[in-house]
């Protein structure tokens, strides 16, 4: 049958209709809220290229996050702005380090919320780098002790997820082992496996105070032109125990996203970086686009691809338009 029997337009003549046969739809609960913590109190500082986000002491923290459960968000990934950065990056591991302290609190108080902790040193490191760095290189196997420490310290605190995004060989395989030889066999590991040296992380790196202050990340983080490379890396991280993997950034990685979805199987996730957050804002603000559709558009053409969750810097306001 072809036209004029076949009218594809037939079923987008009513609102009805079309919510019958709509094939992919957003609710609150596809959604993780990234959330900056810093030391102190009664802070909320604002951060300037994503509006609407601060970067929060642990007290302020608590009062978005209830907005953010409230709202119906089942989950929130944490990033720390430590006090002190220094070479071995000692914020990350520290037992009351900022991460384990907001992780602790949270889960006090909103024990139902899945709280990840997003496990990188570039917060915390004087030079920016996400591991350890020895002449001017960023050294691969040394990050790994860090990382296993950090991991089980942020499980300490209570932290049901971690999701190493430093982009070392074997970081999943090393948190695994530590982990469970802590008795944290329980503890989930969400990797960012295939995750890109991508311009979209600007605003980021003014949230989390982050910028490396020498060179880039591009002898870590995936070269944008690479697809075949992301399904090595992902295969590696389910190989070494991730239970779920994740492709950073989403808009522009969407043919990775679906491939990782279709190849593995696993529970995928795609991470709206802040600079795709950013985008919309600032068109918005200046008129020049709707901004509740073209967020609600984004977001839906990230689950099309496979997506199975979604960090996004809008999941709270998405959340409450859906509500
Ligand atoms: C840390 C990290 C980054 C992001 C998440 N974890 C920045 C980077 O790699 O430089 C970016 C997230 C975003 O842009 O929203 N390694």
């Amino acid at each position: 049958m072809s036209f004029p029997e076949t009218r594809l337009r037939r079923l987008r003549a009513t609102p009805a209709l079309r919510s019958l046969v709509r094939e992919t739809s957003l609710k609150p609960d596809d959604f993780v809220m990234p959330l900056f913590v810093r030391p102190g109190k009664g802070q909320r500082r604002p951060i300037s290229s994503m509006p609407g986000h601060f970067q929060y002491s642990v007290d302020e923290l608590l009062k978005a996050v209830r907005e953010i459960a409230a709202a119906g968000v089942p989950g929130v990934i944490l990033f720390g702005i430590p006090d002190r950065k220094d070479s071995r990056a000692s914020g990350a591991y520290a037992k009351d380090g900022i991460v384990q302290r907001a992780a602790s609190a949270i889960k006090d108080r909103h024990p139902e919320l899945a709280v990840i902790a997003d496990l990188c040193f570039c917060e915390y490191t004087d030079h920016g780098h996400c591991g350890v760095v020895k002449g001017g290189k960023v050294l691969n196997d040394e990050t790994l002790e860090l990382a296993a420490r950090t991991a089980v310290s942020q499980a300490k605190a209570g932290a049901d997820v971690i999701a190493p995004s430093g982009m070392m060989d074997g970081q999943v395989a090393a948190i695994r082992g530590a982990l469970d030889s802590a008795g944290f066999g329980m503890t989930a590991i969400l990797a960012y496996a295939a995750k890109y040296a991508s311009a979209f992380y600007g605003p980021f790196r003014e949230a989390a105070e982050s910028p490396p202050k020498f060179g880039d990340r591009s002898s870590y983080q995936m070269d944008p032109a690479n697809l075949r490379e992301a399904l090595r890396e992902t295969a590696l991280d389910v190989s070494e125990g991730a239970d779920m993997v994740m492709v950073k950034p989403a808009l522009a990685y969407l043919d990775v996203v679906a491939a990782v979805r279709e190849r593995f199987g696993l529970p995928t996730a795609a991470y709206s970086v802040s600079g795709e957050f950013a985008m919309i804002k600032a068109a918005a603000q200046n008129g020049w686009i709707d901004e509740k559709k073209a967020a609600l558009e984004a977001l839906v053409s990230i689950k099309r691809a496979g997506a199975d969750f979604i960090l996004t810097y809008y999941a709270l306001e998405v959340a409450r338009w859906l509500g």
